[in-house]
């Protein structure tokens, strides 16, 4: 009896199974190279860590603009710096760190609940971002406080 509650509690832990900006690592992507240039191709899930359900990019960012500024419930995300660089600042409301984008054959994996903000655009620079799932506005988490309470109760 005893053994089944401790073992519930661990269960129960949300301490056990929350994402850590340690989570959120930088991942090679398939690269081919010949004269004419390099091509990289993203096919099913061939050395990818989810199945791409939406891409979207960002350009045209004003210079000194940020973007992000939320966390995902549910979401993956690859971000890459498909021309020029960028900063991603990753937050999992204990540690935070900043991780520079700047060659389209290398990702960012971002996992769920992980507070992100994108900042240092370069002049022209596009941030094109594979997501694991369609867009839905509830899976946002849009402040701050909104977050760190998020993840408290994880
Ligand atoms: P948002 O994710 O807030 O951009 P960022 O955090 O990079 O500044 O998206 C900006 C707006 O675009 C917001 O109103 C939601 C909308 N949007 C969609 O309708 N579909 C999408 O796939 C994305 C990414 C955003």
């Amino acid at each position: 009896m005893t053994i089944s509650v401790i073992t519930m509690n661990i269960l129960n832990s949300g301490s056990m199974i929350k994402n850590s900006i340690y989570d959120c690592v930088i991942l090679p992507l398939d690269k081919t190279h010949n004269r004419a240039g390099n091509i990289t191709i993203v096919e099913g899930q061939k050395n990818f860590p989810f199945e791409v359900k939406r891409i979207y990019y960002l350009y045209d960012i004003p210079g000194g603009g940020d973007r992000g500024g939320h966390a995902h419930r549910e979401l993956r995300q690859l971000i890459v710096a498909a021309s020029g660089s960028f900063d991603v600042l990753l937050d999992d409301g204990e540690n935070k760190k900043v991780v520079t984008l700047n060659h389209p054959n290398y990702g960012l994996l971002v996992v769920p609940g992980i507070w992100r903000e994108l900042m240092e655009f370069s002049s022209g620079a596009i941030c094109m971002v594979l997501a694991s799932d369609k867009y839905s506005a509830e899976d946002y988490l849009r402040s701050y406080n909104e977050f760190i309470q998020w993840r408290s109760l994880k």
